[in-house]
């Protein structure tokens, strides 16, 4: 472990600090721009609140701002149920998290906020259905890795149009580093992000772009990270076999507090000096669960990855004997109770896992053998066994897996033995391709689909979403495809629809 206080020294040095600096509630204030030009956000619907969102940007010096916020049943904001007063400091770079509560579940609202002058634009958002009720229909899409160089957001315009409750971001909503071709636009800043002020910047960048403002304004968002929200292929405390040490867990720390700063997170996650817990479950009624899966802060190092390498490898699972090795873990061992008692004590029609990276087994090997891609499950495949057996003797109702990273559509079979063809079918699994982030050639990842008969569908052409529908009796997936990310206003087209059917694993094409 870092000592406490050599790691406060250096998150001092990186401009954390804890000292917030007084101001008159009723001093004038005079914007040099306008201040909400990230846009706002909501999040984490219950069914007697949200989460909302907003940051104050510009020239806004050391002060403490106060900050209004309203809460309407029309979007022209004037039924107004709800409204107060927060402050926005500059020591959380004048971000504002509020908690509205005693609104009334399974309905719409719409809300902004106010500073000085200034009105920031109005978002909608919604309440969850009542506890154990039985909510008719859920409808949700979920989205992951958007590296901001590689194409236009447009994706968001789609989600948009197909107006749903809730959307659920999986990981890499920023990247750290500019990488692959044919880039539209350019990162700010020299190079890679590692101050707090730095990893600030690289989010206002992103929430500059006004699709995803519109995707924030539209609906309530539940998220979790990745690697790139920090670096990529970090795992836990270690960034790579050299390095762990005061720097990286710096600079983990400072990435986390801009992640919390820049998304519509409940104040619980407010990180302190480190660590930040996200892990986290929401329910819909009695439709549905979501358990939000951390599975980036608490992993063991990557099997078999050296020292110094600046990412996870594939291995050889007969030459990599830590990777079997039944102490590694993915989620943590906190993390691993807390999700066991989270999916144990649901009442949930569907129980869905919304995270990071494939939990499916892919071989990359053609032919006889196998190779396994070390930072997703497949590098901890006793923990992913352990989470896949719990499901099945705990009789876990409808098991859905969401993932992303990999930047292509799969669809799968979770199976207790992938190895074994008469195996029975555990969980569904549905990951979702990026928002622009590039991916493998589809002739790479055709090779490998022979040995891989558990994934249905393997697709890493299009850039896009997945949009959900959820009732009592089946939940249906349209894996969205854009036609382009070089233009923000491409058309969308579905490229395939899976159903799951309540009480039989497995997704089936529509
Ligand atoms: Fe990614």
């Amino acid at each position: 472990m870092v000592d406490r206080r050599r790691f406060l020294e250096a998150l001092a040095a990186l401009g954390v600090s804890q000292a917030v600096p007084a101001r008159a509630a009723d001093r004038r204030i005079d914007f040099d721009a306008f201040p909400f030009a990230l846009g706002v956000a909501s999040g984490y619907p219950q069914p007697d609140g949200m989460v909302l969102w907003t940051r104050l940007t510009g020239e806004l010096g050391p002060a403490t701002i106060p900050v209004r916020w309203e809460v309407a049943t029309d979007d022209s904001m004037r039924g107004i149920v709800a409204s107060g007063s927060a402050e926005a400091h500059p020591a959380w770079a004048h971000a504002v998290h509020v908690e509205p509560r005693g609104l009334a579940p399974d309905r719409w609202y719409w809300y902004r906020f106010r500073a000085g002058d200034a009105s920031s634009p109005v978002g909608r958002t919604r309440t969850a259905p009542a506890a154990g009720s039985v909510a008719s229909r859920l409808r949700f899409a979920f989205a992951s890795c958007q590296q901001y160089e590689q194409g236009y957001f447009g994706a968001y315009r789609h989600i948009v149009a197909d107006a749903p409750d809730l959307v659920a971001f999986l990981g890499d909503y920023i990247y750290e580093s500019s990488w692959g071709s044919n880039h539209v636009r350019k990162h700010t800043g020299r190079g890679q992000p590692y101050t707090l002020e730095e990893y600030r910047a690289r989010y206002a960048l992103y929430k500059s772009d006004p699709d995803l403002q519109a995707g924030h304004a539209a609906c309530p968002w539940i998220a979790t990270w990745d690697d790139h929200e920090v670096i990529n292929d970090y795992a836990g405390e270690r960034l790579d076999g050299g390095r762990q040490n005061l720097p990286f867990l710096a600079r983990r720390a400072a990435a986390y507090r801009a992640y919390y700063e820049h998304m519509p997170l409940p104040a619980r996650m407010r990180p302190g000096d480190g660590p930040m817990r996200i892990y986290t479950e929401l329910d819909w009624g009695g439709l549905a669960r979501f358990c939000v899966l951390d599975d980036r802060q608490y992993r063991v190092f990557q099997a078999c990855r050296k020292d110094g390498t600046r990412s996870a490898p594939v291995v050889d699972p007969e030459e990599c004997a830590e990777l079997s090795d039944p102490a590694r873990t993915l989620l943590g061992a906190a993390q691993e109770r807390w999700l066991e008692s989270a999916l144990g004590e649901s009442r949930a029609r569907w129980n869905v896992l919304a995270q990071q990276t494939p939990m499916s087994q892919f071989d990359q090997k053609p032919g006889p053998g196998r190779r396994a891609w070390t930072d997703g499950w497949d590098g901890y495949p006793v923990a992913r066994k352990r989470l896949l057996d719990f499901l099945s003797a705990g009789k876990i109702r409808n098991p859905v897996v969401l993932g992303g990273d990999v930047h292509s559509f799969n669809v799968n079979e979770l199976k207790a033995d992938f190895d074994d063809p008469h195996s029975p079918v555990v969980a569904s699994e549905l990951v979702g391709t990026s928002i622009t982030s590039q991916a493998w050639p589809q002739e790479k990842l055709n090779e490998f689909l022979p040995e891989n008969p558990h994934m249905k569908l393997v697709d890493s052409r299009y850039r896009g979403y997945v949009r959900v529908e959820v009732t009592a009796g089946r939940m249906l997936a349209d894996l969205r495809a854009m036609e382009s990310v070089t233009q923000p206003d491409a058309a969308c087209t579905t490229l395939a629809g899976f159903v799951v059917e309540d009480g039989k694993a497995g997704p089936q094409r529509t």
